[in-house]
């Protein structure tokens, strides 16, 4: 029995190595993907979703596009860290597969998830690799959906790691109002996977000729989309001795069919959501005398060499 699965992404390279492994994996049953403004603007999240799809033959799983820009904010708090399609830019506005053929659905992303997630019994794993506008604008319109939904794994935080800034990573910084609603639903399976296992997680330029020798759509797509990943991490912000790059995303959906490919602890964890050099921030208490129970497991480390194999082993299957 496949488990099902619904990814809401801002795709970019990363959540392109999520949607594959999630499409393409035996033990998961992709209902849908659902798109939301972060890395590059929803439209192109939303093209660059459907690119995907198309590409590794999966056009029937149907796209739907949220929200343009965070929950409460006009913008992000301040312009991203580097400009979009630069050498510094591990994205890219389009990826770099020929563009789609099939069309987003005409329901929102935000409708389409509560009426989903609230019109069915079966379980549902819900997997935000993105800024959490649309997972915090669902939840305000229909809070039941935080009972509804069997599991949550989100991407995103940091406890001793930021990127976007020096305290907090890109997804949470985003749209910290979002964020902050969703550590506070009573989420009762929820999973954090934090910087602090994604860069535990890295894929070497090596291991991207692998994924080319495999000679699949996935694979050929995989190198590119992480090749462009590890040249950027090369031209800046340096993560590894080696040419390496975390795959964020795609490290959320290994571990739903193979959970042991991050080491988890229970920790309270909320969002900094004023504040100038904190603002954005994963509050993640790891104290034994916390005062406020755990509300999620975090994830503190991760297997490389395991996680490489699971994607090698999805995208080296023929279709
Ligand atoms: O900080 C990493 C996260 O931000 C990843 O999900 C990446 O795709 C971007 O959304
Ligand atoms: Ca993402």
């Amino acid at each position: 029995m496949s488990r099902k699965v619904i990814l809401d992404v801002d795709t970019g390279t990363d959540d392109a190595v999520a949607i594959m492994f999630a499409a393409l994996h035996p033990e998961l049953d992709l209902i849908a993907v659902t798109t939301v403004n972060g890395n590059v603007p929803v439209h192109h999240c939303t093209d660059n979703s459907l690119r995907v799809l198309d590409f590794i033959g999966r056009r029937d799983v149907p796209v739907f596009e949220g929200l343009a820009r965070p929950l409460v904010r006009l913008d992000f708090p301040t312009p991203k860290s580097f400009r979009r399609d630069s050498a510094e830019d591990m994205h890219g506005t389009e990826l770099p597969i020929p563009a789609p053929t099939s069309v987003k659905q005409e329901t929102g992303a935000v409708e389409f998830l509560i009426e989903t997630l609230l019109g069915t019994t079966e379980p549902i794993t819900l997997v935000p690799v993105g800024p959490l506008s649309n997972i915090a604008a669902a939840l305000a319109l229909e809070p039941r959906i935080a009972d509804a939904v069997h599991e949550v794994v989100i991407m995103g935080g940091g406890h001793h790691l930021g990127n976007e800034t020096a305290s907090a990573e890109f997804n949470i910084w985003a749209d910290p109002e979002a964020a902050d609603m969703v550590f506070a639903a009573g989420i009762e399976r929820l999973t954090l996977v934090p910087l602090d296992a994604t860069h535990k997680a890295l894929v070497t330029k090596a291991d991207c000729e692998a994924f080319e020798a495999l000679d699949t759509p996935a694979g050929t797509a995989a190198a590119r989309f992480i090749g462009r990943r590890v040249d950027a991490y090369g031209s800046g912000n340096r993560v590894a001795a080696t040419a390496a790059a975390p795959v964020h995303d795609a490290l959320c959906t290994a571990f739903l069919v193979a959970p042991e490919v991050i080491a988890t602890k229970p920790c309270h964890v909320r969002v900094e959501t004023h504040g100038t050099r904190t603002l954005g921030r994963t509050v993640i208490d790891t104290r034994t005398h916390a005062r406020e129970p755990p509300n999620c497991e975090v994830a503190f480390d991760a297997d490389a060499r395991l996680f490489v194999r699971l994607l090698s082993e999805v995208f080296g299957s023929p279709i």
